[in-house]
């Protein structure tokens, strides 16, 4: 089985061709993070724009580079929420058209379900598991147990985790997106000097906070002299929040595996996805709670933990060896909550 993958939902413009032995076919990202940069965030018009722009040429790059034709293929999946709905509209209507014109099913994929299988791809990973999705978008554990069936066990009550690396990075003068000049800054800075709280760490359960980190990077800020950051602030301001998540993701992610194992007595592996988990700092934490409970962790390689095309051809295939298919008057959905799914 050949499935053509579409993501669109962001700012990324991603196709790929998956094959259901776990083999990738081909794949191609266009990132527009040059496009957004100037305005510090992802601008959804310019976003919905470069995806028109840009999808019909990567759609052949990879047909071409797979040596498959339209003909070929068993399916098409293209990513159909949670995101910006314009950019949405342009992936899956383009999905929808080749799917129609070349009698194909079609794949309605919800771009979370692509972050949460992408480990059975990868590293072939058997139901159930633990998922940790941190991106910029996402902040949640979810318990997946079957193609769509997951239980989702917590998640932010505020912002999500890259949007606070983000956050912190404009604080400090650092470009977008923040994560990895965050990450760099940090490792030339004092993780004790600024003391920054540890959002939830203690509490029962395993939902996360970061506002209430980023308000006090920012006033750490305000209370320097000149209220402006000399180069080894940020440094240690970096060093110091990065810390303060670690310490705050390692204490949910105890939690999480501990309501994981209460449901699922036999185990499962701890999986890690989002752009977030390119953080060395972050995953080095998680391995080690993961390891003291005996669970492996799982980070697929990173350019299939942050958004591409791979993940939504693999969803598709995953749903249609099940007989799993949407109509072509499939909707697409900006909100799209992982538990509301279903499966076979
Ligand atoms: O999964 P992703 O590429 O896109 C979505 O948000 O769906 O994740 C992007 C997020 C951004 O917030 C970015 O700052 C963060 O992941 N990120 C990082 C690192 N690399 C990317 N955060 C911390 N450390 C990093 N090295
Ligand atoms: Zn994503």
């Amino acid at each position: 089985m050949i499935v053509l993958g579409i993501e669109t939902s962001c700012d990324e413009t991603a196709t790929a061709i998956v094959r259901d032995d776990r083999t990738i076919l081909a794949e191609a990202v266009l990132s527009q993070i040059e496009a957004h940069a100037p305005y510090g965030g992802v601008v959804p018009e310019i976003a919905a724009r470069a995806h028109l722009d840009n999808l019909d040429g990567l759609i052949a790059r990879v047909l071409e580079a797979a040596g498959v034709g339209f003909a070929d293929l068993d399916g098409v999946a293209a990513t159909a929420g949670p995101g910006l709905i314009g950019g949405l509209l342009v992936g899956s209507t383009m999905g929808k058209a080749i799917a129609m014109v070349h009698d194909k099913p079609f794949v309605a994929a919800n771009h979370l379900e692509g972050h949460a299988l992408t480990a059975r791809l990868t590293d072939g990973v058997d139901f159930p598991y633990l998922l940790l999705l941190v991106s910029g978008g996402h902040c949640q554990f979810v318990s997946v147990e079957d193609v769509g069936r997951y239980r989702r066990l917590g998640a932010t009550i505020d912002d999500a985790v890259g949007e606070a690396f983000d956050k912190t990075a404009k604080m400090v003068g650092l470009g977008y997106p923040g994560g990895p000049q965050v990450e760099a800054a940090a490792r030339t800075g004092d993780p004790r000097r600024f003391d920054l709280p540890r959002p939830m760490r203690g509490r029962p359960g395993c939902d996360f906070s970061f506002s209430g980190l980023k308000t006090a990077v920012r006033r750490r800020i305000e209370a320097l002299p000149g209220g402006r950051p000399s180069p080894q602030d940020v440094a240690d301001l970096c060093a110091s929040f990065q810390a303060a998540v670690a310490d705050s993701l390692a204490d949910r992610c105890r939690n999480a595996l501990a309501m994981f194992r209460e449901a699922h007595p036999q185990g499962g592996p701890l999986v890690v996805a989002g752009g977030v988990a390119a953080n060395a700092h972050l995953r080095e934490r998680l391995a080690a709670v993961a390891a003291r409970s005996g669970t492996p962790l799982i980070a697929p390689p990173l350019r299939l933990c942050t958004d591409n095309a791979v993940m939504v051809a693999w969803a598709g295939v995953e749903r249609l060896r099940l007989g799993l298919h949407d109509g072509l008057d499939f909707a697409p959905v900006p909100r799209w909550p992982l538990d509301s799914l279903g499966g076979a």
